[in-house]
């Protein structure tokens, strides 16, 4: 029986705890911490969590040795001080998306995990969703041929007063936009298809969030050996239809699940019927998909707990964390610069610092109103609508 703790118990938190409380068998909820302990009360009256003691601050935590795991569900400038004090007490981690606002941040996540021995996670439950299993077994049955393209709408929609939230809308404090903060789920499903980029374009602005510094919007093209990708980050998007869709040589998958696959006449134009058989063969594998046990955070808390209970790594693991923030900082960076940035993003680049990028971000409008709690519901990453 593992004991599990959680800091941060603001709206992401419900996922958390609700996962953990999937697995009584296997893992018990023993502390919640939050900065405001009414909030962290609150939580455990409307979740039950009877053996939860609640605590005001994650240094009092640090001490308390019967605790395995901690799952960090705070604001993401406090993401990299709350888990390494975590790590080198003796605690495993998974920390919510994004991992930190810079590559510095990440490096010392990773030299803590990896000098306290213990397992860092970080939160891409997109992984574990059906639809993009499916895509990516897909793209691993080698069906496609090679991949030409892959187009990624992050596309999402939030008011003005969405930014009015104290921690959300600048450079300080959210670390970014949308980019950072909403596509990185993408970023991670790009990459994880992918592989890294050798370099990265992209121009950004803010088209009408008037009370944040960040940018709502960026497009940015991700150069790959032979093969380019494109990513919107948006907050703009009406109707907010996500999309992925990928080019192979010989069919195009998507999800939402479509396939395509042309064939070529003697003159070079498409045949009127494409490569029937192909299509019917993914159709197949599509429909062959075994359905996964566990979605979205469910299916994260599941790996990790497999992951401590088996000595294993986690399927997503701190360096996974870390690749999709070095992409949004190059996305940052090209935009900013107005040129291509080159990967890996060397450490003595102007970049690589929480620092630097601050010192170079734009601030598109001036925060001017800043609110502890807005009231309304919330989805959560990449849920269908
Ligand atoms: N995976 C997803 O789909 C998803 C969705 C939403 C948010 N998130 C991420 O989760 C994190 C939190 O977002 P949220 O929407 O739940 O924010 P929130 O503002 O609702 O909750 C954050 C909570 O952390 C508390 N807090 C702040 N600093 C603290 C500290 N030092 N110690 C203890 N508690 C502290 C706040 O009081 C608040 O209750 C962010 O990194 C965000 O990007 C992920």
């Amino acid at each position: 029986m593992l004991n599990v703790a959680l800091v941060g118990t603001g709206n992401i938190s419900a996922s958390h705890l609700r996962a953990y409380l999937q697995f009584p068998e296997r893992c018990r909820v023993v502390a919640l911490c939050d900065v405001v302990p009414e909030r962290a009360e609150a939580r455990k009256q409307e979740l039950g969590l009877d053996d939860a003691v609640v605590v005001a601050s994650h240094e009092e935590l640090l001490d308390r040795q019967d605790i395995d795991l901690v799952s960090v569900c705070t604001p993401p400038s406090t993401h990299a001080p709350i888990t390494i004090d975590l790590l080198r007490s003796g605690k495993n981690v998974l920390v919510e998306k994004p991992m930190a606002p810079s590559l510095t941040d990440c490096d010392a996540m990773l030299r803590a995990e990896r000098e306290s021995g213990k397992v860092l996670s970080v939160v891409a439950q997109n992984r574990f969703r059906d639809d993009i299993a499916v895509l990516k077994e897909a793209l691993d049955s080698g069906l496609l041929g090679p991949v030409a393209h892959l187009r990624t709408d992050s596309a999402w929609w939030r008011g003005v007063p969405y930014y009015d939230l104290s921690w959300r809308g600048t450079w300080q404090s959210e670390g970014g936009g949308p980019t950072l903060n909403h596509a990185i789920h993408h970023i991670d499903l790009m990459l994880w298809m992918l592989g890294a980029p050798q370099a990265v374009a992209a121009m950004m602005t803010n088209a009408w969030h008037d009370n944040a510094e960040v940018e709502d919007l960026s497009v940015a093209l991700l150069q790959y050996d032979r093969a380019v990708a494109q990513l919107t980050s948006s907050v703009v998007h009406h109707g907010e239809e996500q999309e992925i869709v990928v080019q192979g040589r010989d069919a195009s998958v998507a999800q939402p699940w479509k396939v395509r696959s042309e064939t070529t006449q003697p003159n070079g134009f498409p045949t009127s019927n494409g490569d029937t058989a192909l299509v019917a063969r993914l159709e197949e594998l599509a429909a062959a998909h075994e359905k996964l046990a566990h979605l979205g955070h469910t299916g994260q808390v599941d790996d990790v707990l497999a992951a401590l209970e088996t000595g294993r790594a986690p399927a997503i693991g701190g360096a996974d964390g870390r690749r999709t923030v070095e992409v949004v900082t190059a996305i940052y960076q090209a935009a900013i610069e107005r040129r291509t940035v080159d990967l890996p993003i060397p450490a003595d680049s102007p970049y690589y610092t929480g620092e630097g990028v601050l010192e170079n971000a734009p601030r598109y409008f001036t925060k001017a109103r800043s609110i502890d709690d807005l009231e309304g519901t919330i989805s959560v990453g990449g849920e269908a609508r």
